[in-house]
């Protein structure tokens, strides 16, 4: 029997080559090929198949996607595409879901896991937001598929509409997505699950100077251990947004005195050399669950 082929897409910025290069090495111990590189943005599609970087795609026994910085909507819809052919980690599905701020908490919630309060409606309905701030008080304008905390308005009066729905006007944006403003001590759970099971967790922290925890809005990495509940949550956000592989965050309601998810994310980045010098040190077991999974899921 032929061996088995996979191919990969990895993000290679802080630390995530040589990651890539443990993972190939454990796969190949396993009689397991790896195509890297498979960059969708270059990919070529006929009826030959979708070709990319000389490999043909749909010929694959899996295509693992882990590059979050790079996602376009073409290669995304390669992703897609491809997804209907082969399997691909995480399911195309569970990757577009959780990209979805809007979408993933209805299914959180749907299945009782606590989220932030959420709201969505057209621009052109500004009277809904207006009842909302009435409500809540003090609310955050999100992009419903933001990443890294860009994009986002903290919204503490009636007033900073007036401003909002001019610059909406501008942006291509239709639908206003708005969250109330959890009360937190501005910092973070992150739960890696993979598989079903818990990897590891730390905590970020928001620089004086910002309410988010973002790395790249300030933020900055503690180490903090996850309890049984916190995990219980990460394992069932996971489960139900369909994701082999997800970090999930969590923060701490200090007015309603619960644990919410924030988000989940569908590609967790592993932890940089940088990090794992300050103790995060769980690169190894992810690597070693990730491949275990890749060669459960090709048999
Ligand atoms: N509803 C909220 N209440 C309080 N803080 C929030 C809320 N939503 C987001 N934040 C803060 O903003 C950060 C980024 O928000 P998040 O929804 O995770 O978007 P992104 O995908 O850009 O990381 C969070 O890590 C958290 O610190
Ligand atoms: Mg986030």
């Amino acid at each position: 029997m032929a061996n088995k082929k996979i191919g990969m897409w990895m993000y290679n910025n802080g630390g995530g080559g040589a990651i890539e290069r443990k993972i190939i090495d454990q796969l190949k111990e396993r009689e397991i090929e790896v195509e890297t590189n498979l960059n969708l943005r270059f990919a070529k599609g006929s009826k030959d198949g979708i070709i990319c970087n000389n490999v043909n795609m749909l010929e694959l026994d899996l295509f693992f996607s882990y590059n979050a910085g790079e996602q376009t909507n073409t290669q995304k819809y390669m992703y897609e595409t491809i997804n209907k052919y082969v399997t691909t980690v995480n399911s195309y599905q569970s990757f577009a879901l959780s990209e979805d701020k809007f979408r993933s908490n209805i299914a959180l919630n749907k299945a009782g896991i606590k989220t932030t309060d959420f709201f969505l409606c057209h621009r052109e309905s500004p009277e809904y937001l207006v009842e909302k701030f009435k409500e809540w008080k003090k609310l955050i304008f999100k992009q419903i598929d933001g990443w890294g905390g860009n994009g986002m308005i903290l919204l503490e009066s009636c007033q900073s509409l007036d401003s909002l729905l001019p610059f909406l006007n501008q942006t291509g944006i239709r639908h206003i997505y708005l969250e109330k403003f959890i009360d937190n001590d501005f910092s973070d759970y992150r739960i890696d699950i993979v598989d079903g099971e818990y990897i590891s967790c730390y905590g970020r922290k928001a620089s004086p100077r910002d309410w988010r925890t973002n790395i790249s809005s300030g933020g900055s990495i503690i180490l903090r251990e996850a309890n049984d509940e916190i995990i219980d949550i990460a394992k069932r956000a996971t489960k139900i947004l369909g994701l082999d592989i997800a970090g999930v965050d969590i923060v701490y309601d200090r007015e309603k005195e619960q644990y919410v998810v924030l988000e989940v994310n569908g590609i967790p980045a592993f932890a940089t050399p940088e990090q794992e010098k300050i103790g995060l040190t769980f690169n190894d077991k992810k690597i070693k669950k990730i491949v275990n999974l890749i060669d459960f899921k090709i048999k």
